[in-house]
């Protein structure tokens, strides 16, 4: 029997709302909890939609986002070497082409522990970042790296403006899709750019997620799912324009979207293009995301039946990366600590806990080795290229990766 619900309103355009994919009731992605907390979890309704209207994909619940970023939220950007270098070069980047002017001001959403920042900080820039969660704020002003520590949206970013002056450029990082008000990010955007500003952010990219299946990047924290179709809808809704885009290999594949005041900088030739090219796809069309969700539901049983059948086989398997994205997987898929013992994490705040929902104990790195699995089941596949390299020791001595992006096999 299939449960009729009522369509909700998009976020950006209000239109209809289509839903897709249920993933099931989710915890938070990110609370990790001691082994010996067993207090009932926070529980929504994991599902995505797309807007019928401006194609928009998003969840169809909103967590609280106080429930997410608060002092205690674990993710730290430079826990990648490779990420770390990719901040780098994009603060070298906006300082040789955006930052020229005299005494120019740049502003980031979600700096998280200042791993962007401190480069413009090393470059003598002006600079200012947004991060409400305490932690990572803490450690980015540690490094000199200058935070506030609050949302941004209207009213903090028109209090910045009036303080300090327009910013040249506004830049983020998987952030603006963790931000269901994103009405309230374009008018601080109208308040505190300057006329001819850019805003530059880079996020998932629904392209790469449909055409990889991979639905473990919708959690909480991604609210949206973004294309260069749906963010030229909301761009201009807000009197912006895209007037460039381009793909990033980066956490699975992402799109740097870079926004300007309508009418100020035309469009370079790449937006029409990858705008078609997402429509030749049929991005926009409901029966490939209907396809996505019948591929994401044969992914997790085969997943299971792989995992089962090396229980039984006696095979020893551990996952690798206790990530965000992993909890989407671990309790969509049901895998608890009988098919998946324990997790490894470089992140020293996720060692010693449990995952959220299915309890999967998560120990630091060193217990990778000792002794090797049989199987690793790569969680932090966004990050594979850079694990597997580190870890080569490991396939050397017989040991196989167990990967489920773009489908169950085993490297
Ligand atoms: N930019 C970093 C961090 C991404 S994690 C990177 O790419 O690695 C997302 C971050 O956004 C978290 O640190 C979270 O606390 C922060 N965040 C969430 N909502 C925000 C908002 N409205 N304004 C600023 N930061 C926000
Ligand atoms: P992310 O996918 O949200 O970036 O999270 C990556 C997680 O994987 C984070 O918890 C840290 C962990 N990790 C490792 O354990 N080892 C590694 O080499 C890398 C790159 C990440
Ligand atoms: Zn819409």
């Amino acid at each position: 029997m299939t449960e009729e619900r009522e369509s909700p309103a998009c976020r950006v355009c209000g239109g209809r709302v289509q839903e897709f994919l249920d993933l099931g009731p989710q915890p938070i992605s990110q609370r990790f909890r001691e082994p010996g907390d067993t207090s009932e979890e926070f529980r929504f309704r994991l599902a995505a939609g797309q807007c019928r209207t401006c194609t928009l994909v998003q969840l169809v619940e909103e967590v609280p986002r106080g429930l997410m970023f608060r002092d205690d939220y674990p993710f730290t950007s430079s826990g990648s070497t490779y990420m770390s270098e990719h901040f780098a070069a994009v603060a070298k980047e906006l300082v040789h082409t955006e930052l020229t002017g005299p005494d120019p001001f740049v502003v980031e959403i979600g700096s998280n522990d200042g791993v962007m920042l401190r480069s413009m900080k090393d470059a003598g820039v002006r600079h200012l970042g947004f991060e409400p969660s305490g932690g990572v704020a803490g450690m980015a002003r540690a490094s000199g790296v200058r935070v506030l520590g609050d949302f941004f949206e209207e009213a903090t970013a028109r209090a910045v403006a009036a303080a300090e002056g327009p910013a040249d450029v506004v830049y983020s990082a998987n952030t603006i899709c963790h931000i269901p008000y994103l009405d309230s990010i374009f008018r601080g955007l109208q308040a505190l750019l300057a006329p001819d500003g850019v805003f530059v952010f880079e996020d998932p990219y629904l392209g790469d997620v449909v055409a990889k299946t991979a639905f473990d990047q919708i959690y909480d924290e991604h609210f949206y799912l973004f294309s260069a179709r749906s963010v030229r809808a909301a761009a201009r809704r807000f009197g912006f324009d895209v007037v460039d885009v381009r793909r990033l290999p980066v956490h699975g594949g992402e799109v740097r979207y870079t926004l300007a005041r309508t009418g100020t900088r035309p469009p370079a030739p790449a937006v029409g293009a990858l705008i078609a090219e997402e429509d030749a796809r049929g991005l926009a069309d409901p029966a490939t995301l209907v396809r996505f969700a019948g591929e994401t539901a044969r992914i997790r049983d085969a997943l299971v039946a792989e995992l089962t059948a090396l229980r039984r086989a006696g095979r020893r398997v551990t996952g690798y990366g206790a990530t965000a994205k992993s909890a989407t997987l671990l309790n969509y898929c049901g895998i608890g600590p009988d098919l998946l013992p324990f997790i490894t994490d470089s992140t020293p705040s996720k060692q010693g806990m449990v995952t959220p929902g299915m309890r999967v104990p998560v120990r630091p790195p060193e217990a990778f080795a000792d002794p090797y699995p049989d199987y690793a089941l790569l969680l932090a596949w966004n990050h594979a290229e850079e694990i597997m390299a580190k870890e080569h020791a490991f396939r050397r001595g017989g040991g196989r990766w167990l990967r489920y992006v773009p489908d169950v096999h085993t490297v």
